[in-house]
């Protein structure tokens, strides 16, 4: 038996332990010392995007929260206030009229030392709860030596009475504290929150040990006191990954999609399916991004659209984006729609072109091997680029960017026309070693006289592709020269007919 003073000797080496652990913490930064950052680092820094929001400085991951309330546009974070590494997960925020320009908030919700998320405020959402008071619904985790080593993770709430500028954490936190106990598991978090007629619905991410990835169905008559149901879904290991982070579930027409982002792979994906108010049957399963996204969260907004962030992971070497001072980009607001193939439509919100300056075109232009480039007049790194091109007997099609003049530095999207495949080739992007040159490369599902339609978003070292609607790939590239700003196109093995091209450069949203 413990005696009763070592006992009390305890208490005090542990209250000791966690206020020198709460002294070694630095104060969270001002407002205005988040003003001044940003505008430091996006004075200086060729590498950050300008109409992609950004961490103010440091680190960011995951969107977390995404919300409109009362006409504004909340856009939360995962957010290590201290360094340009992942950690010490606190939720950054920002704040927008129009998805597009952003104006950085203090930051919302801290780890609270001595309870169930002293160790970070990890994923999570936010919803209005039944007394109009806005809620988020996030995962705890009491300590970690690493993002995949972090334990227990279990969900508190948080409610806002000023209208999403301080949180509340409810005081009997963690309201669901462990995962259910039908199958053994690390991995439990990320809540996806939403109401049907009397009921809170939760959908937490998971996944067995050994087994495969699944999506937790919870059920709450006040969001404090939680059911657990079921899995929705169970996935394929080999298909879908072993364990699911940030699942995003909703109704899209008179269909449900359940986003998952996978471990291994990282390759968020989707299934379109029904759901009969507990179990969820996919119809099909589907890549939403095989490039650089992850950890998307999706909510509808005041217009009634489903819109969708993701978190563009940096693709270099960590030191480097410690040395840059900042880490990790947001993707452009996205709508989701269903179209008549039972599969996503994904296209940026239609406020992004508000950024459009000083836009040139051509149009019904047919591109030979041997013909010149129509893009020699346009140079830049904030750009918008719309295709519309008819590939006749062209092999490939390849829109060539961030070109030095003598060619030193170049990314190309490429477009195989026996292959269907639209790929960015970043062999050549960089002359820096530890940034990342694979090829990030996805099918498009084109028919045989369909036109490809690319819409590329060119935003310093963030690089987005939407083509035809229904495919999205997104890219990260570092440069290193001040005049990687070229443009060209070509065609290889037979001509292409371009129906329409057009560049716009980008105002910054920031
Ligand atoms: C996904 C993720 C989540 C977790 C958060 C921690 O990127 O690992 O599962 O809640 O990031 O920052």
């Amino acid at each position: 038996m413990v005696k009763k003073s070592s006992f009390v000797l305890g208490i005090i080496v542990a209250v000791f332990a966690c206020t020198i652990q709460a002294a070694e913490k630095p104060d969270l930064p001002s407002l205005q010392e988040l003003t001044e950052a940003r505008a430091r680092l996006d004075s200086n820094d060729a590498h950050r995007p300008r109409f992609h929001f950004t961490p103010p400085q440091n680190w960011m991951n995951d969107p977390n929260g995404l919300i409109q309330y009362k006409g504004v546009y909340h856009l939360f974070y995962q957010h290590n206030p201290w360094d340009a590494v992942w950690g010490n997960m606190h939720w950054g925020h920002a704040t927008s009229l129009d998805l597009v320009h952003w104006a950085d908030r203090p930051i919302a919700l801290p780890p609270t030392p001595g309870t169930f998320d002293e160790g970070g405020c990890f994923s999570g959402c936010a919803v209005v709860n039944d007394d109009g008071l806005p809620t988020f619904v996030y995962t705890g985790v009491l300590e970690h030596d690493s993002v995949n080593n972090y334990r227990p993770q279990s969900q508190g709430i948080a409610v806002s009475h000023d209208g999403l500028e301080t949180f509340k954490k409810h005081p009997d936190n963690p309201l669901i504290p462990l995962p259910p106990s039908d199958f053994e598991t690390k991995d439990f978090r990320d809540p996806c929150v939403w109401k049907d007629g009397d009921w809170w619905y939760n959908v937490i991410g998971s996944g067995e040990i050994g087994g495969a990835g699944k999506a937790l169905l919870y059920r709450s008559r006040d969001l404090v006191e939680w059911e657990y149901l079921n899995p929705i879904l169970t996935g394929d290991p080999e298909e879908s990954g072993r364990i699911w982070e940030c699942p995003s579930f909703f109704p899209l027409g008179d269909k449900h999609i359940l986003m998952v982002s996978p471990i291994p792979g990282h390759k968020v994906s989707y299934f379109v399916g029904d759901f009969d108010g507990r179990k969820f049957t996919p119809d099909s399963f589907q890549v939403f991004d095989y490039g650089s996204s992850y950890a998307p969260q999706t909510f509808v907004d005041e217009q009634g659209r489903r819109l969708l962030f993701g978190w563009i992971r940096e693709d270099r070497r960590g030191e480097l984006h410690d040395a840059a001072g900042w880490a990790g980009a947001m993707s452009l607001p996205q709508e989701l729609t269903l179209n008549a193939n039972g599969k996503l439509n994904i296209a940026p919100v239609g406020e992004v072109k508000a950024l459009r300056r000083n836009q040139k075109n051509w149009a019904m232009k047919t591109l030979t091997p041997n013909s010149g480039n129509l893009l020699a007049d346009v140079s830049g790194n904030a750009l918008e680029i719309w295709l519309d091109i008819e590939p006749g007997d062209a092999e490939k099609i390849t829109l060539s960017f961030y070109q030095t003049p003598d060619g030193a530095e170049q990314t190309h999207l490429v477009y195989d026309v026996k292959t269907k495949t639209l790929g960015f080739d970043r062999s050549q992007s960089s002359l820096q070693d530890g940034v990342g040159k694979h090829l990030h490369e996805t099918k498009i599902d084109l028919g045989d006289n369909e036109h490809l339609l690319l819409n590329l978003f060119l935003d310093r070292s963030v690089v987005e592709l939407f083509a035809n609607q229904n495919t999205y790939l997104a890219t990260r590239v570092y440069p290193t020269k001040y005049d990687a700003q070229g443009m060209s196109i070509s065609v290889q093995g037979g001509s292409a007919k371009v129906n329409l091209l057009s560049v716009w450069e980008m105002q910054s949203g920031m």
